[in-house]
């Protein structure tokens, strides 16, 4: 599907500039580099229009919340959701326009606290396999930038990404602290914060899968 130019796309980008990060001339190491404060410091790659950043922010009010997505035609949703709700309570979440394959140019090793990976694209032919976001080659940047006892959260409605997930965690040896293929019946499911995908496939009556590790 071809995805429609937002109308006054880049202005309405500009419009939010003060949420939105340049790319670092050093990988950021702190969360102080973001917003001027020294908090945790939590990354949400591939946000989409913003419903889980967004909602993130509202229930971590003392965590530096940075959420990452590639197509910023997308991410034109998500700042302007976020400015409205900053319009009434300033808070502590910043967007980045880039791909995660740029991670490492973003944030230094042991900067982040906490990974966010909500219902990534599924890449289903194996010819794509490592565009996954949860390719080996992704999980070992993600856990090379966590911090020491850091943790990556995951959760999608496919099936066989979770599997695939589970099969790369299990090749770089580590053991997820938190499984379920029902997300939203099992105790896992206190403070989530649901996605616009989440919404969606779970209104159809899909599962969500989800599963946590700590570094
Ligand atoms: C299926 S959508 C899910 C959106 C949202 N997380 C949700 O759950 O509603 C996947 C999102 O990840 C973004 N994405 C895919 N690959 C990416 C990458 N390599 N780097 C950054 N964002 C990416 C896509 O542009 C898209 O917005």
């Amino acid at each position: 599907m071809r995805m429609r130019i937002k109308k006054h796309g880049a202005e309405r980008l500009q419009a939010c500039d003060n949420l939105l990060l340049d790319r670092p001339a050093a990988p950021i190491s702190s969360s102080r580099e973001v917003i001027g404060e020294d908090l945790p410091l939590w990354l949400e790659i591939g946000c989409g229009k913003g419903d889980f950043a967004c909602g993130m922010a509202e229930r971590n009010p003392d965590v530096c919340f940075v959420a990452l997505e590639r197509i910023s035609n997308v991410m034109v949703n998500a700042v302007e959701k976020a400015a409205a709700r900053a319009e009434n309570r300033p808070d502590r979440l910043r967007f980045a326009i880039a791909d995660a394959a740029s991670l490492s140019e973003w944030f230094a090793p042991h900067s982040l606290d906490r990974i966010f990976l909500n219902f990534s694209d599924p890449w289903p032919k194996k010819g794509h396999t490592k565009r996954r976001l949860t390719y080996r080659a992704f999980l070992e940047t993600y856990f090379s930038l966590l911090k020491p006892g850091g943790k990556l959260a995951f959760k999608t409605d496919n099936a066989g990404l979770f599997d695939f997930t589970l099969e790369e965690l299990a090749a770089l040896g580590k053991t997820p602290d938190a499984v379920t293929r029902d997300l939203h019946n099992s105790p896992y499911n206190a403070g989530n914060v649901e996605t616009e995908y989440e919404k969606n496939f779970s209104q159809k009556g899909f599962p969500i899968h989800y599963l946590t590790v700590t570094v």
